[in-house]
């Protein structure tokens, strides 16, 4: 077998390793292994790639690659060991944004060699010349979009900018003009190639990048990531064409569909329009800013929550973004093991997009060691919060606001929320009145049978765990209550 076809076979079970990653990925349960594919397949990938390359290129250049690929091991090690579970958003936006800049770089970089290079010329004949010149002006578009996107969305997600949508005049017919503008750009290139063709779509690109992610608001940010995530898969596959690497291709093309498809779901999810989300906010009006106060709200301290929930029959928890900060999940994993242990049906409702990722609360929930069949989905618990003693919604605030479903002007209108309102009574751990994440005021905090519990959310969950223990829970045996809601 030739090194080549070894490669070959190198690269196809890489990309049914990447595929079996994927499987396995989409499942809690299977996950790990998930993981362990992908891992497998990266790196049966990178070898294949260095000894192919080793046959053709010096000794020196081979050495380069080898020290390119361990500075960004270490590199990677480094951040994925230090990086906290809310700040995982941000770190995928970043890396997102090398895959887009790696595919603007490998476009041009294969412009200039076959431009100034006879040689390279020699590679691809006369006729498929005019392919070639299209791949590099798409792949440098796609890149370049995806390169400054991505920056605006960790600008965005990490809070160095206002998560607020930008609302240029005009806005979508700007981003319409720059679409018309790369069709016609690139027919002239594909006839007429030239170095100030190619920084002019550069710049287009990029400043479409900026402007598409920037003109959208924070709520429909989980959609804008999964996007640029498949927007990444497109650069990736662009830059597979150019550099002649069928896993490249393979690869970018199952990122690319993987990530498009995640965005449908999670726009269907949350009633989102997947044209206007990709479209920059087509159609989607910027919040007003204006969270004032709705009404008076009532503030309880950690004693009181401890005794509803001492006669609660059952209590639901709605955790959020906030949980994640304060680092609260295992208290809150304690506090459960006590209710239940009383005989308190307890169970968890998690809305698709609480914190900052997908399945972020299920993450946290599990390293805290809450059993899997007690937390539910929004849509399997929804309907119970109207038979359920308490909610404790701990740190979650978009996901949780009833102006979604009652305010058709709200700018998180039609998206589905918990419905914890309908509960008998409700308590909301935060720190402040402030807004949640797509910078909206929530009515549920001034609803008659809400209370306030303020302070950080571990510290106030550690409060409850002690005030239960210092005798408002009955120190009786367990107690076996009837749960009004059926139990899954
Ligand atoms: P948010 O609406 O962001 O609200 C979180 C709340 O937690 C805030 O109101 C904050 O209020 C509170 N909080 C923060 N730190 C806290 C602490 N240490 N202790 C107690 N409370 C704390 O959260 P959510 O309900 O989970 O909704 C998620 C939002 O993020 C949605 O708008 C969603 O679209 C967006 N988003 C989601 C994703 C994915 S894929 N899940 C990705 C990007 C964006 P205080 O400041 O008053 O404490």
């Amino acid at each position: 077998m030739t090194s080549l076809t070894a490669s070959h076979a190198a690269d196809l079970v890489a990309a049914l390793l990447f595929i079996l990653s994927l499987a396995g990925l989409s499942q809690h349960r299977t996950s790990r292994a998930g993981v362990v594919y992908g891992i497998a397949g990266m790196g049966l990938a990178l070898g294949a790639t260095v000894v192919v390359a080793a046959q053709s290129i010096s000794a020196g250049a081979v050495a380069l690659i080898v020290l390119a690929m361990a500075l960004g091991a270490v590199l990677g090690l480094w951040r994925a060991r230090r990086v906290e579970m809310t700040q995982m958003p941000e770190l995928i936006a970043v890396l997102h944004s090398f895959v887009g800049l790696a595919a603007v770089l490998v476009g041009w970089n294969s412009y200039l060699e076959v431009e100034s290079h006879g040689a390279a010329q020699d590679r691809i004949a006369a006729d498929l010349l005019a392919i070639h010149h299209a791949e590099v002006f798409i792949g440098v578009f796609i890149g370049a979009v995806t390169f400054t996107g991505s920056i605006v969305a960790f600008l965005k997600l990490s809070a160095r900018i206002n998560s607020r949508p930008l609302m240029l005049p005009g806005k979508n017919a700007l981003n319409v003009g720059a679409l018309v503008a790369f069709v016609a750009l690139t027919v002239w290139f594909t006839i007429s190639p030239s170095l100030p063709l190619m920084i002019t779509v550069t710049v287009l690109a990029m400043a479409l990048g900026w402007h598409l992610v920037a003109s959208i608001g924070g709520g429909d940010m989980p959609v804008v990531v999964s996007m640029l995530n498949s927007y990444s898969g497109w650069a990736a596959a662009a830059a597979g064409f150019l550099l002649d690497n069928n896993l490249l291709i393979v690869t970018g093309a199952l990122v690319g569909s993987s990530g498009a498809y995640l965005s449908y779901i999670m726009c269907k999810a949350m009633n989102r329009s997947f044209l206007s989300v990709i479209a920059g906010g087509f159609g989607i009006e910027a919040p007003s800013g204006d969270v004032q106060e709705q009404g008076e709200h009532r503030e309880v301290r950690a004693a009181e929550v401890a005794e509803m929930l001492a006669q609660a029959r059952s209590v639901i928890i709605a955790p959020g973004y906030g949980m994640a900060v304060a680092q609260a999940q295992h208290p809150v994993a304690e506090l459960t093991r006590q209710l239940r242990q009383r005989g308190v049906e307890v169970r968890f409702g998690v809305h698709p997009v609480a914190g900052r990722l997908p399945g972020h609360m299920n993450v946290l929930l599990a390293e805290a060691k809450v059993p899997y069949d007690i937390v539910l989905e929004m849509d399997e618990i929804n309907d119970d919060f109207a038979g359920t003693s308490v909610v404790l919604v701990i740190g979650a605030n978009d996901t949780v606001n009833p102006a979604a479903t009652d305010d058709p002007a709200s700018p998180i209108a039609g998206m589905p929320v918990l419905r914890v309102w309908e509960a008998e009574q409700v308590v909301v751990f935060k720190r402040s009145m402030a807004s949640g994440y797509a910078g909206v005021q929530n009515p549920l905090f001034f609803r008659e049978n809400s209370g306030m519990l303020f302070g950080d959310a571990k510290q106030s969950v550690e409060e409850i765990l002690q005030a239960l223990g210092d005798g408002t829970w009955p120190d009786a045996a367990p107690v076996t209550r009837q749960p009004t809601v059926p139990s899954r």
